[in-house]
């Protein structure tokens, strides 16, 4: 086998474990994403009708039902593509956004009608939502530039380029360790690519400091996938060397919790994105009280969607439902009212 061919079947083998780890043992953080010390004030006399409550939003120019975005997870493998097709389906029929996992394996396989490639194409499921395309920014560092970024959104007809910064978990992994540099090749792309650029973390949290380094290369939207969630040190625990396994155990509950990060990046320019141990409609509403635009959720997502895609839309439905209530709770009729309400408090330890 040459070297390509190496590096592609051992990028699908750990893809394809992620997924199975994700979806079979216990891998989310033991410290809370921090939401849980809000709360909110109720109101015994909302001046509203349920049935008028609106959750609705712009994401990308487009409308969305529900400020929600499927995280990006995965593609590359037949249970990947299911899981997209089954994520895909139910997006569209609820209309929400959606990102697909890192298209890194795919760029190797242009042909569409490739299995690995076309499991990222989900366009033909969802014609009409907001799509993300998705990309490991160490990848700058290794070669990528404006040429792979356009052809990853071409790929999939995305709205959007997500960048994942997951310099922690690359170490871990025994991965790309080299992130000289990354900031201004980030820059650049943002300049030249025709679709808005998104920079996300996987699980650690982006600080106020990072959060303004990124905001001062013109990104349009930090998620930043804090911890509370999906323990990606907690992933690499489970598999692979000793070193490996040992050092996820260390680091399993490693990062900024998820409220915390949305604190330390409200009132940027860019958009806000609240993940990384986003698990209801309640979660959803008090990040965006704490200053989020949307939310991402990703690790739920995925255990419906190896399911079917009605159990897809049943979660997204319940969040729905979750949501409109807890606006109904505090008497706010839309998100523009939700984000930023003073009904939100921190409670007393
Ligand atoms: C199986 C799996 C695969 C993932 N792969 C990617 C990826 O390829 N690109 C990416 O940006 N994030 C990836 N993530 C991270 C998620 O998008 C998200 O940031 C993280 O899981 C935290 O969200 P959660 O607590 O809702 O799961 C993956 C997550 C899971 C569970």
């Amino acid at each position: 086998m040459n070297g390509r061919g190496d590096t592609m079947s051992r990028i699908h083998q750990r893809k394809q474990s992620h997924v199975d780890v994700a979806l079979n043992k216990d891998i989310s953080y033991h410290r809370s994403s921090g939401l849980e010390r809000y709360a909110f004030i109720h109101n015994a006399l909302p001046d509203l009708d349920f049935k008028e409550i609106d959750t609705s939003a712009v994401f990308l120019g487009k409308k969305i039902q529900l400020p929600l975005i499927i995280s990006g997870m995965t593609g590359g493998h037949a249970l990947g593509a299911r899981i997209n097709r089954n994520l895909a389906m139910a997006a569209e029929k609820t209309g929400i956004a959606m990102g697909i996992g890192s298209q890194r394996i795919a760029l190797e396989h242009e042909d569409m009608h490739d299995m690995v490639s076309s499991s990222f194409d989900v366009r033909k499921y969802a014609p009409s939502i907001p799509l993300l395309a998705n990309l490991g920014a160490a990848q700058l560092n290794k070669g990528y530039g404006l040429k792979e970024c356009r052809q990853v959104v071409e790929q999939i007809n995305a709205d959007a380029l997500v960048f994942h910064l997951n310099p922690l978990q690359e170490v871990i992994q025994g991965g790309d360790v080299d992130w000289k540099g990354i900031l201004p090749k980030i820059g650049r792309i943002v300049k030249a690519l025709d679709v808005p650029v998104i920079v996300k973390e996987v699980g650690f949290g982006i600080s106020d400091e990072v959060g303004r380094r990124l905001d001062s290369v013109g990104v349009h939207a930090i998620d930043v996938s804090g911890s509370g969630g999906t323990s990606w040190a907690a992933i690499e625990s489970r598999q692979g060397s000793m070193r490996r396994r040992m050092l996820g155990r260390r680091f399993w509950d490693w990062g900024i919790p998820t409220a915390e990060a949305l604190q330390m990046n409200k009132g940027r320019r860019t958009k806000l994105i609240a993940g990384g141990g986003i698990r209801s409609g309640q979660d959803m509403a008090k990040s965006i009280a704490l200053g989020a635009d949307y939310c991402t959720m990703a690790s739920p997502f995925l255990k419906a969607a190896a399911d079917s895609p009605r159990k897809v839309m049943e979660l997204i439905l319940f969040l729905e439902l979750e949501l409109r209530t807890a606006m109904f709770g505090i008497g706010v009729k839309d998100l523009k009212m939700l984000k930023g309400t003073p009904s939100l408090r921190r409670l007393t330890p």
